[in-house]
């Protein structure tokens, strides 16, 4: 019998496909494609504390083999997500992870804090690698300040604890160590990669704000090469994310070092995928002649 349950230190999900923040919504946009029950969880947009319009259009752009985005961190902030978004999210059957970004440790502690009372969530993601608003990566940059800013939020709120981290530093490895040793449940590996697309006859950026976070196919083998030295090096569960939209890039990041995987960009051209692969898991599991995602680990 397989067994599909994934454990992350005080976290435990159903399975360990999730759909990553920014790309599924507040859920209610994907009900007619998905029987939310089946995933392992869902992680809505990040909020923030006050509502935010977000940076100006346009805001996405394909490339090849990848998407950019400058949203800026568009959204309600957390008054209308407690009121609107929290009981519908909490009634789909599945586990919900609030992902939050704060502009300083302060509002991270205050949302984690009024979240941590909500019934029903099962974790809280912290967006410290956000590269399109002034600020959004300085926490997931510098070790000093991931720690504290998970260790604050730790000490306000009793949920288990993700950090989403982003790959734009020269070691990821040492800020997914301090945010292990400052009390991170798991870490979320990895964030986009600040990037950027030209027009050139127009001779400008087509993007509004310039600047914005490469996600897709494209920086797979990026986000597997950040899993698997972060595997190497800290003991803390990772969620692998970055272009996964196949069972075989789920696996690929199983072996590499994840415990679970968040389907991102995927689910902007195929709204189902995040369903289908948890059905696909089983068979690629007896493949490995494992009968749990625990059992999975590279071969030396
Ligand atoms: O700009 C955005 O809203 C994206 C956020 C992120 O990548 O964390």
């Amino acid at each position: 019998m397989t067994q599909l349950t994934v454990q992350l230190n005080r976290l435990q999900l159903a399975n360990p496909i999730l759909v990553a923040s920014g790309t599924f919504g507040y859920a209610r946009e994907m009900a007619a494609y998905v029987d939310f029950a089946r995933l392992g969880g869902i992680i809505p947009k990040t909020i923030t504390a006050e509502p935010r319009r977000g940076n100006p259009p346009p805001r996405t752009v394909e490339t090849p083999s990848g998407m950019l985005n400058s949203i800026g961190l568009d959204n309600d902030g957390i008054d209308y997500f407690i009121e609107t978004h929290i009981p519908y999210l909490t009634s789909l059957g599945t586990s919900v992870i609030a992902n939050i970004a704060g502009r300083n440790v302060d509002e991270f502690v205050q949302m984690a804090s009024r979240l941590g009372e909500m019934e029903g969530l099962a974790a809280l993601e912290l967006n410290i690698s956000c590269p399109n608003v002034s600020g959004g990566v300085d926490f997931g940059t510098n070790p000093e300040m991931a720690a504290d800013v998970v260790s604050s939020v730790r000490g306000a709120c009793d949920l288990p604890i993700i950090a989403k981290l982003t790959p734009n530093v020269t070691s990821i490895v040492t800020i997914a160590q301090a945010a292990a040793d400052a009390g991170a449940d798991a870490v979320s590996l990895i964030n986009t990669f600040l990037g950027m697309a030209i027009d050139w006859r127009r001779r400008r950026p087509i993007l509004g704000n310039k600047l914005g976070g490469l996600s897709g196919p494209a920086i797979k083998p990026l986000a597997l090469r950040c899993v698997y030295q972060v595997a190497q090096s800290v003991e803390v569960p990772i969620i692998g994310v970055g272009g996964i939209g196949t069972i075989d890039d789920v696996m690929e990041f199983l072996v590499a070092g994840a415990s679970a995987v968040q389907i991102g960009t995927a689910n902007f051209y195929n709204p189902s995928v995040s369903e289908r692969l948890v059905d696909e898991l089983p068979t690629a599991l007896s493949e490995l002649r494992v009968t749990s995602i625990s059992e999975i680990e590279l071969s030396e």
